[in-house]
């Protein structure tokens, strides 16, 4: 399985506000569409009550400290690396049942939010990035990533949807081993 995080974010890294999404881009939301369909997806409990209800045609999968939580089409973790288990439980149906060929990795998708971009951060090889032209507050950010660990696979131009200026980016994560890094390899 890999981890990718899929997010849209203001100029300076905001993702919402008051546990609400800034902007409304419909193109954006056939994007992120598009790409998690009949893939898991991962969220914390605050994303979850912003949507309201589980995505129809993807596992839906929250994270949450509360014992008690418990929702229809919902499969509930108490820990976040407890993605790593179910999604290679996953996998290995998908496998078992031909929906994925045996040289194919389950792509688990990390919808949000902050907490959960941060915590998964470390273990994602690609990130779907829309980049807003957006300005204005949040409380809650995508966290800093360092372009020497990621590079840019695919990029859009920018392209307009009501007041906001959007475009799409893929980053995936450089190859330590081919960069010369010494801690990356098995010698
Ligand atoms: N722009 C975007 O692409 C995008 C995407 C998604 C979300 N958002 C925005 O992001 C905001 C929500 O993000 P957020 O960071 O405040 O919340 P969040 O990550 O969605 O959820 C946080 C909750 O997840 C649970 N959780 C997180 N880490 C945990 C751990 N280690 N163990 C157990 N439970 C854990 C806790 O739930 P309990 O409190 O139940 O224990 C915690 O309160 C909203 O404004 C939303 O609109 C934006």
């Amino acid at each position: 399985m890999r981890i990718s995080l899929i997010a849209a974010t203001g100029a300076d890294r905001q993702l919402g506000k008051e546990n609400k999404l800034l902007w409304h881009i419909p193109e954006d939301w056939k994007f992120f569409k598009t790409k998690t369909l009949n893939h898991p997806i991962v969220m914390g409990r605050k994303t979850f009550d912003s949507i309201g209800k589980a995505l129809p045609k993807r596992e839906n999968i929250v994270v949450t400290g509360n014992k008690e939580f418990s929702m229809e089409n919902v499969t509930v973790i108490h820990d976040p690396m407890m993605v790593f288990d179910v999604g290679l439980e996953l996998e290995e149906k998908a496998h078992a049942n031909g929906s994925l060929s045996p040289d194919e990795d389950l792509e688990v998708f990390i919808i949000g939010g902050a907490t959960l971009y941060e915590f998964f951060l470390p273990y994602a090889t690609t990130l779907y990035l829309t980049e807003v032209n957006f300005e204005g507050e949040a409380d809650v950010f995508f966290p800093m990533i360092s372009s020497n660990e990621w590079v840019i696979d695919d990029i859009s131009e920018w392209m307009e949807s009501g007041e906001h200026q959007y475009r799409f980016l893929t980053l995936v994560r450089e190859d330590a081993e081919e960069n010369g890094d010494p801690s990356n390899t098995d010698e």
